[in-house]
C-alpha cells in the first residue's frame, strides 16, 4: 500500500491550527527566511524548475504565470490573489490546510508575492468557510504582528501585506476573472479571456492568482528546492495532492499521497472500498466539472497528463465514488441542476443551455432504460453546441461529465 506523503498537510496533526508558535518552533516561517536571503528572480527560476502545477483544478505550471506576472510587474504594481472559494462539489482540500494550519497558506503567498514584486495581496475565501475565516484571519494578524507582513518585513527591505475578503456563493466566482470581478465589488460575471489576470488582473493590474494548496506548496519548495520536489509524483505532475474522498465509501476524508498512486488504492486503500462492499458502479474525478470513470477501470495513476491523455480529468482531486446500486441518470441530473443553478445567465448558449441539459436529465431518470442512451447521446451532442458558444469556463463544463458517461458507462444509466 503506497503510504501518505504530506507536503501542503505537513503541519496537520503536529501544531495547534493557528498558533503562530507553534508553528514556527515546528520549523514554520523558515522557508520565508530562505526566500528573502534570494534575489527574487532566483526564486522564480525555483519554483518554475520545480514544475509545480495549479491545485485549483487546471493543473496550469505555476512557474510560468509567475514569470509572465514577475515580468509584468516590472512596469506596475502588481497583487497576489489567493482562490479559496473552494466551490467544485465533492472538494474540501482547501478548507483542510486553513483549519489545519492556516500559516502555511499565509507563508506561501508572501513566498510568490516577493519572487514577483507584488506589495498586496488578498485571500478570497468561500463565505460559508466560518472556521477557515476565522482562523485565516488570525494568521495574518498574527503573521503581521511577528513581522512576517507589513512593511519592511523581517528587516528585509520588502513590503507586503494580506487582506482576507469573503465569498457570497456562487460557484463562478472561484473563476478566477469572475473572482477579481467580485474583488473588486462588482457583480460576480465573467470577463472574456484573454487577456489573463497575469496581464490584466485585479483593478487592471497584473495580478498571480493561484489556489491555497498551490500556495501551499510553496514553502517546501523554498525552502529545500527544485530537485527534493521533482523527486516525488511523476515527470509531469511532480510533487503531491490531496485527494478529497467521499460518497459510498467506508472511510471518507482526505489524503495526500504523491502524484502517480493509483486511483484503485486512493479508492480501495484509503477510503476503506466501496461501504457495504462490492465494485463501485463509477467514480467521479474532479466534480461537477469533471469525468466519470467505470467502477472496473480503477487502475489510473493520478496525474495531469496521465488522466488527461485517456479524456479524463484530475480537476480539483475530488474522488467521488458511486456505489453498485446507484442510479447513474440521477446522479448526472442533479448534477445538470447544480450548473442550471450557478450559471450566471450572461450569454444565451448557457442560459438556455443548462435548462435545457436539467430538463433533459431529469427526463433521463424517468426514461426507460433502453431509450436513455438515445436521450444522452442527444445531450452530449447539445452540451459540445453549449461548449463550443459558451463565453466562459462554467458553459464549457457539462459536456465533460455527459461525455465521459456516453463514452464509457452507457450500459450503466
Ligand atoms: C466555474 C469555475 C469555478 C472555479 N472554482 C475554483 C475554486 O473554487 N477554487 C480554485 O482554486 N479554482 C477554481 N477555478 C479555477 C480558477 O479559475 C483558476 O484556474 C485557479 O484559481 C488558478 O489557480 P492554480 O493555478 O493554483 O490552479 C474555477 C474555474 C471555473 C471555470
Ligand atoms: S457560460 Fe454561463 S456562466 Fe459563463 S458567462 Fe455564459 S451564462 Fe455566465
Amino acid at each position: 500500500m503506497p503510504e501518505e506523503r504530506r507536503i501542503a498537510l505537513s503541519y496537520l496533526g503536529r501544531v495547534e491550527p493557528g498558533s503562530i508558535d507553534d508553528y514556527i518552533a515546528a520549523g514554520g516561517y523558515a522557508a520565508l527566511k530562505a526566500a528573502l536571503a534570494r534575489q527574487p528572480d532566483e526564486l522564480v527560476a525555483e519554483l518554475s524548475a520545480s514544475g509545480l502545477r495549479g491545485r485549483g483544478g487546471a493543473g496550469f505550471p505555476t512557474g510560468r504565470k509567475e514569470r509572465s506576472t514577475a515580468q509584468a510587474c516590472e512596469e506596475c504594481d502588481c497583487y497576489v490573489v489567493c482562490n479559496a472559494d473552494e466551490g467544485e462539489p465533492g472538494t474540501f482540500k482547501d478548507r483542510v490546510i486553513m483549519e489545519g494550519e492556516p500559516h502555511v497558506l499565509v507563508e506561501g503567498m508572501i513566498i510568490a508575492a516577493y519572487a514577483i514584486g507584488a506589495g498586496a495581496g488578498y485571500i478570497y475565501i468561500r463565505g460559508e468557510y466560518s472556521r477557515s475565516i476565522e482562523l485565516v484571519g488570525k494568521a495574518i494578524a498574527d503573521a503581521r504582528q511577528g513581522g512576517f507582513l507589513g512593511k519592511n518585513l523581517l528587516g528585509s527591505g520588502y513590503s507586503f501585506d494580506i487582506e482576507l475578503r469573503r465569498g457570497a456563493g456562487s460557484y463562478l466566482c472561484g473563476e478566477e476573472l469572475t473572482l477579481l470581478e467580485s474583488l473588486e465589488g462588482k457583480r460576480g460575471y465573467p470577463r472574456i479571456k484573454p487577456p489573463f489576470p497575469a496581464e490584466v488582473g485585479y483593478r487592471g493590474t497584473p495580478t498571480l492568482v493561484s489556489n491555497v494548496e498551490t500556495f501551499a506548496n510553496l514553502p517546501f519548495i523554498a525552502e529545500r528546492g527544485a530537485e527534493a520536489y521533482l523527486a516525488l509524483g511523476t515527470p509531469s505532475s511532480p510533487g503531491t495532492k490531496i485527494f478529497c474522498l467521499s460518497g459510498d465509501v467506508e472511510k471518507p476524508g482526505f489524503v495526500e499521497v504523491e502524484f502517480g498512486t493509483s486511483l484503485r488504492s486512493l479508492v480501495e486503500d484509503f477510503a476503506g472500498g466501496v461501504r457495504g462492499g462490492g465494485r463501485p458502479l463509477a467514480v467521479l474525478l474532479g466534480g461537477a466539472a469533471g469525468t466519470f470513470v467505470p467502477g472496473e477501470d480503477l487502475d489510473l495513476p493520478m496525474d495531469f497528463d496521465g488522466l488527461r491523455k485517456l479524456g479524463l480529468t484530475l480537476g480539483s482531486g475530488a474522488v467521488m465514488v458511486l456505489g453498485p446500486r446507484r442510479s447513474l441518470s440521477a446522479m448526472i441530473s442533479s448534477m445538470m441542476d447544480f450548473f442550471r443553478h450557478e450559471s450566471c445567465g450572461k450569454c444565451i448558449p448557457c442560459r438556455v443551455g443548462t435548462h435545457r441539459l436539467a430538463r433533459a436529465a431529469a427526463r433521463l431518470v424517468e426514461t426507460p432504460k433502453a431509450e436513455r442512451k438515445m436521450l444522452l447521446g442527444s445531450m452530449v451532442a447539445e452540451a459540445r453546441l453549449m461548449a463550443s458558444t459558451s463565453l466562459c469556463p462554467l458553459g464549457q463544463s457539462p459536456v465533460l461529465p455527459l461525455e465521459s458517461a456516453f463514452a464509457r458507462l452507457q450500459d450503466s444509466l
